[in-house]
Order: structure tokens, then sequence, then C-alpha cells
């Protein structure tokens, strides 16, 4: 049995970081060898996806970077910069671990 992973990314800012975030999160999943993986004994299949608004402006277009929602687990990341995404990566999807100073409580 399969499962997909998203993380929607809001790309509703003027200043385009979400795009740049979404772009800098594809390449480190492809660089990481984490676009699949096995979980648990299941095979996890892990995209990027851009939206527009998640209703986290306060951590995203008010901010200096992008919020974003991990799928399925509902996991809220705000304020997340191009340069934060190798850590994410390897962080959260690596080692499935919240990478808590850009966690947000909700
Ligand atoms: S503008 Fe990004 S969450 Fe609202």
């Amino acid at each position: 049995m399969s499962t997909d992973r998203r993380l929607f990314v809001c790309t509703n800012q003027k200043s385009g970081v979400g795009d740049d975030v979404a772009k800098a999160l594809k390449k480190e999943l492809k660089h990481q060898g984490l676009k699949k993986q096995e979980v648990k004994g299941q095979k996890v299949r892990t995209q990027v996806q851009t939206c527009d608004c998640l209703d986290l402006c306060r951590s995203c277009k008010k901010g200096p970077g992008a919020a974003l929602i991990v799928y399925p687990e509902g996991t809220v990341y705000g304020n997340v910069r191009p340069t934060d995404a190798a850590e994410l990566v390897a962080e959260h999807i690596g080692r499935g671990r919240v990478v808590k100073r850009l966690h947000l409580d909700q």
C-alpha cells in the first residue's frame, strides 16, 4: 500500500517567496532522495503543491516567508524561507521530527 504526502505551500504573497520555497523544497526532496521512501513498511511519496491563501496570513504574507501545511498529518509551518527547505525536508520528511522553530500551533 502506498500513501501520498503533500506539502501545500501558499504562494499568495506579493514577494513571490512562496514560489521560491516550493522550488527549494522540490529541489531538496530530490537532492536528499526523499521523494519516495518507506515508512513503517509503507511506501510514501512526497510532493510539493503550491496553493492560494491557507488562512495563515500572519505567518505568511506579513512575515519574511511562506506558510505551508503538511498533508495528511496537518502540521503547520509559518514564515518558511527558501533557506529553510533543507532542514525542513531532512527533519520533517526524513526523520519525522517537527521543526519547532517554524512550527505554528493551531
Ligand atoms: S497569504 Fe499565505 S496564508 Fe494567507
